[in-house]
């Protein structure tokens, strides 16, 4: 399974280590950057992501509080980026909004608590039923 990540400078140390901590899984995780702690600004990351970013597959995008990524992402009709801040949070993001983007709040939640939103979000599945409804209805031109 491949997984792309992407973050500012904010998010930097956190994705550094999920982005560790999911290859040594096993997972193919495609880096966007940034590849440092220099300041930076998070949408150049999450546009160079979006643009080769194929919609079945699934992102983690991380800065400061996680908005700004989130924010960036959902300009795209093909993603469907949740801001997680627990693990439950994610796993609703996927079971209930069929989220294919995980964005991480990088100065507001632990390690531990960010890997166990990582794992949610990549072994749940969608729900399907009255949410899919529900996401049909969220690009105003379906309305
Ligand atoms: C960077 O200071 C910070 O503003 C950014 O990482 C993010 O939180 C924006 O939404």
């Amino acid at each position: 399974m491949r997984i792309w990540t992407a973050s500012d400078h904010a998010g930097f140390p956190l994705k550094a280590h999920i982005t560790r901590w999911l290859t040594a899984q096993g997972y193919e995780v495609i880096d966007i950057g940034t590849h440092s702690e220099e300041s930076t600004d998070y949408p150049l990351w999450v546009h160079q992501l979006a643009q080769r970013f194929p919609p079945e597959e699934k992102a983690i995008l991380i800065c400061g509080t996680g908005n700004g990524v989130c924010m960036t992402a959902n300009r795209y009709p093909q993603v469907r980026a949740a801001l997680a801040w627990n693990s439950e949070v994610a796993r609703l993001a996927r079971a209930h909004n069929d989220a294919n983007v995980l964005c991480l709040p990088g100065r507001f939640i632990s390690t531990e608590e960010a890997e166990k939103a990582v794992r949610a979000f990549l072994s749940t599945p969608f729900e399907g039923g009255r949410h899919e409804r529900r996401i049909s209805q969220i690009n105003p031109s379906q309305v």
